[in-house]
């Protein structure tokens, strides 16, 4: 069984959404909101397919027409199930820099609701080392159950967030030419502490770069950690299955 624990499998980005997800029959996709609308969509998808997992979350990009009133959406799905962690939230300082206050206070916002119901964190982090291990680091919060999805910063700072019990998701940059010091970091960081994710339809792997991303890909991500790390594909799916079934503490039933 494969997962791909990360995605983003949504009505806006693919013509047929039902046969994406049936690609993936016997393995598991968990599908990762970023705002209001494709929330609505991760619960259906949830309710609809056995295969389907999701976490509920406001992505720091997508904070434009965030309202307060928007983050209810998490408590009151809280208890299905199927809802497995909160995200994708986090800091974004490559496209926006100028709102680092507002990021930061609605990103503690949702660090509280995991805090408050047990839930693993599904986090973004781009040009915001600092600021991300500050507050996962701080006392709040240094128990909650982290993922740092799409890892992107180098090695040294990703042996900083594996201190802290963090998990890192690796997704189809791994194979890129220029990806040299997220493939160090493969190589370096033992399989424990990695899980493997498509970002669907964002980020698709070699030899699909430039196109539409899909769950069914993590399998070519799996492929590149097992060349990496010289141990077979077998391996790399049998650990990265187990981390993310003990992460997110999935009750599997397919
Ligand atoms: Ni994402």
């Amino acid at each position: 069984m494969i997962i791909d624990t990360h995605s983003h499998i949504f009505k806006e980005y693919y013509k047929n959404v039902d046969e994406v997800i049936n690609k993936m029959k016997n393995n598991i996709i968990i599908v990762c909101g970023t705002n209001y609308n494709n929330n609505k969509e991760v619960i259906k998808l949830c309710n609809k397919y056995n295969n389907v997992y999701g976490t509920l979350g406001f992505h720091p990009n997508e904070l434009e027409d965030f309202e307060y009133e928007h983050l209810k959406i998490i408590e009151e799905n809280i208890n299905n199930p199927k809802i497995v962690g909160i995200g994708e939230i986090g800091l974004d300082y490559h496209w926006n820099d100028n709102n680092k206050d507002f990021q930061k206070e609605i990103f503690e916002k949702q660090l509280d609701l995991a805090k408050k119901y047990k839930k693993t964190v599904v986090i973004h982090s781009r040009d915001a080392f600092e600021d991300t291990y500050n507050i996962l680091s701080s006392n709040k919060y240094r128990n909650l159950k982290v993922i740092l999805h799409c890892y992107s910063y180098d090695l040294e700072k990703a042996q900083k967030f594996i201190n802290l019990g963090i998990m890192l998701g690796i997704s189809g940059i791994v194979t890129f030419t220029s990806a040299k010091q997220l493939r160090e970091v493969v190589k370096k960081i033992d399989l424990k502490h990695l899980l493997i994710e498509t970002d669907s339809p964002y980020l698709a792997p070699v030899p699909f770069r430039g196109k539409k991303n899909e769950p069914l890909y993590v399998k070519l991500i799996a492929q590149k950690i097992a060349e990496i790390k010289n141990i077979s594909v077998e391996d790399v799916y049998l650990a990265t299955t187990s981390n993310a079934i003990h992460k997110f503490d999935l009750k599997i039933d397919l």
